[in-house]
């Protein structure tokens, strides 16, 4: 039997099981709840997931985005650990990345996210097979390498960025 604060919580809007424009966020640091921000007060999502390692910080990131939610339209925000969370996704951000430790050169740093990218992209892949990533995780190069890590059609890098902006 539910209990009184679950009957009140229950389903106010339904569950949309077929999101028409659902954007994952990789990575909840400092970037990647500045995007998820910026995409909820925009109302660019009809759902939001978000995926990190660290599952407290996930948690309570979760928690104070759906404590504001009544002030936005987006209705359904999700987080795991598990890239599941992320299915069906239009757009994913990946701003996963480790930061540079004292003495790390850039290049040692980019073999630690390097790494990190490996078990990142083929999970979204798997998942949304039909989606655009978009890394903003440093350095820039990753964005070269990544591309050997699945065929996508589309993936825009923070470089790429960059570029556009130059121009
Ligand atoms: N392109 C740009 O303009 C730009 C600007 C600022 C920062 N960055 C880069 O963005 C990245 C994130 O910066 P930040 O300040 O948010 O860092 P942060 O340390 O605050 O957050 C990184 C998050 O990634 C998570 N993470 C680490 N490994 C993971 C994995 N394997 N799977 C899922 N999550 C994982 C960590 O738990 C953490 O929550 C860095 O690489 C940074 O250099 C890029």
């Amino acid at each position: 039997m539910s209990t009184v604060k679950e009957q009140l919580i229950e389903k106010l809007i339904e569950d949309d099981e077929n999101s028409q424009c659902k954007i994952t966020i990789v990575g909840t640091g400092a970037v990647g709840m500045a995007c998820a921000i910026s995409i909820l007060l925009k109302d660019l999502a009809d759902e939001l997931a978000l995926v990190d390692v660290a599952l407290d910080k996930l948690k309570g990131e979760m928690m104070d985005l759906q404590h504001g939610s009544l002030f936005f339209s987006t209705s359904k925000i999700t987080s795991g650990k598990d890239y599941s969370v992320s299915a069906n996704s239009r757009i994913v951000i990946v701003t996963a990345g480790a930061r540079q430790q004292e003495g790390e050169t850039r290049l040692a740093l980019v073999q630690r996210n390097v790494a990190i990218m490996k078990s990142i992209i083929p999970a979204i892949v798997h998942y949304s097979p039909d989606c655009k990533i978009l890394v903003v995780s440093n350095p820039g190069i990753i964005w070269n390498k990544r591309r050997t890590l699945s065929q996508y059609p589309l993936c825009l890098g923070a470089e790429w960025c960059l570029r556009c902006c130059e121009n």
